[in-house]
């Protein structure tokens, strides 16, 4: 049949957007019966669940119908041209361009609306009276907003106001000089890879690591050196010994681990730094919501030698679609920065910046901070309780104190069962999500992702009692 699977999320839902793609690529015309679940499934090797689910989804999305008794049919609709098809032989692309070509899917999770209780990570927590807020800001703001084009490296207003939030709640020392306002981490990491690497030039990632990070990386041409990370972040004793340009690391939550990189790590990551020359791309995607103790201090406030490019972003804090984030840069590389960031757009957009600066300087972002982090502390608590009341038996969970998702380990399933689970709990309306495609070394036991920010505190004991339940049954 020809299905390429993805390997973007769960089996079922990898299996429906590969039939997808055949039927609107004509593949399948109108009518044409689908095998039967229990041939497909033979014939892919997966479980006749998973299948079926496909095909539910399917139907949910009007490509295909059942009828009992007479299968489930292609219904009719127009074929369209894939770009993913379009055949790019004789067309004269950029090594950047066929670098990315070859990335490989993103293996990143998203919403469903069939799944109802969906343990997603790296969902924000989104609260109501924040939007209220920032329709007022920007509202306001288009009125105050000069109309030409703003500096490139941001508003000074808002430059201004991340220096005192940083200084506030970071630890981090720097001026609105160092600030770059960027369109969020994604942005950063491209205008650093412009500014300090050449292609071919070696980099250093965390594995497990951050998928978007990695193929931004390997897209400009870098040569990915990965290093392991433990319970205390990278492990610094395996860093390269010389060559290596720059280190993307996440201290304050390991993504997707949860670990904190401890205070000793730390320091030998910046003695490493000094003595190789390499720069430290410190991404503090996560840094704000810490559950349990004090937060350790940053690499950019420990650092003596201007090596760390420090990064920090408005999508965990705020929301992804908001696109704001900011580069805090050695004094070394203001300058680089901020023109790589001016001709690759001539700046963020002035208004957004303007509303966000109002919102900080009002007072209106440490309210919300105080809000955001208490009920986060409170879905957590429900989801560890709930992992611990109904399924402690079958997951043991990390012992992570940061980020806004746990990590638990299954203990009683192998990789096979794991994709059984999933396609079970899908079924149930359960999101469940692997950890181990984020590894570049398969880790030896299955785990799951348990996001908590995005559910109500009465949907996550839910969720839990779900999860227990699926792994009784399996
Ligand atoms: C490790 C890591 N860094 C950064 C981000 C945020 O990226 P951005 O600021 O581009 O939205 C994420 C989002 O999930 C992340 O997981």
């Amino acid at each position: 049949m020809n299905l390429q699977l993805d390997a973007v999320g769960p089996l079922y839902e990898q299996l429906a957007r590969a039939l997808k793609r055949a039927i609107l690529e004509g593949r399948w015309h109108s009518g044409q019966r689908l095998p039967a679940t229990r041939v497909l499934a033979r014939q892919l090797g997966i479980s006749r669940n998973t299948v079926t689910y496909a095909y539910e989804l399917l139907c949910a999305q009007q490509l295909a119908v059942s009828r009992h008794g007479s299968g489930t049919r292609v219904r009719a609709v127009q074929p369209v041209r894939s770009p993913w098809h379009d055949n790019p032989a004789g067309r004269p692309l950029s090594r950047y361009a066929r670098r990315a070509r070859e990335l490989g899917p993103i293996k990143l999770a998203r919403r469903h609306k069939l799944i109802r209780y969906n343990l997603l990570y790296g969902e924000p927590l989104l609260d109501p009276p924040l939007f209220n807020s920032l329709r007022t800001k920007l509202s306001a703001a288009v009125l105050r907003t000069d109309p030409n084009y703003a500096s490139p490296a941001g508003l000074s207003s808002l430059r201004s106001a991340v220096c005192r939030y940083l200084a506030r709640r970071r630890g981090v020392a720097c001026m609105p000089e160092d600030v770059i306002i960027t369109h969020g981490t994604q942005q950063a990491l491209s205008l650093v890879a412009r500014v300090v690497l050449d292609e071919f030039d070696p980099v250093v990632i965390e594995d497990p690591h951050y998928q978007l990070a990695l193929h931004a990386l390997r897209a400009h041409g870098a040569r990915i050196h990965s290093v392991r990370t433990d319970a205390d972040g990278i492990v610094t004793a395996d860093l390269p010994a010389r060559g290596v340009r720059l280190a993307y690391v996440t201290p304050a939550c390991q993504f997707p681990s949860g670990a904190v990189m401890s205070f000793t790590r730390r320091m030998e990551l910046l003695k490493w730094a000094a003595q190789t020359e390499s720069w430290i791309f410190e991404d503090d995607y996560n840094g704000e919501f810490v559950f349990e103790g004090a937060s350790l201090p940053t690499l950019r406030s420990l650092d003596t030698h201007d090596r760390v490019i420090y990064v920090g972003t408005f999508s965990k804090v705020m929301y992804p679609a908001l696109r704001l984030g900011y580069i805090v840069s050695p004094m070394r590389l203001r300058q680089d920065l901020a023109s790589a960031k001016y001709l690759d757009d001539l700046g963020t957009a002035a208004l957004e910046q303007n509303a966000l600066a109002t919102f900080m300087e009002n007072g209106g972002f440490d309210r919300h901070l105080r809000r955001a982090g208490a009920e986060l502390q409170r879905r957590r608590a429900v989801l560890l309780e709930g992992l611990n009341r109904y399924a402690a038996e079958h997951i043991e969970v990390t012992n992570s104190v940061a980020g806004l998702h746990v990590v638990g380990w299954l203990r009683k399933l192998d990789y096979a069962g794991l994709e059984r689970l999933i396609g079970h709990a899908a079924g149930k309306g359960l999101g469940l999500h692997p950890i181990h495609p984020f590894y570049e070394k398969m880790p030896p036991r299955p785990g799951l992702l348990l996001g908590f920010a995005g559910l109500w505190p009465a949907q996550l004991d839910v969720a839990t009692r779900l999860l227990g339940r699926c792994l009784d049954e399996l």
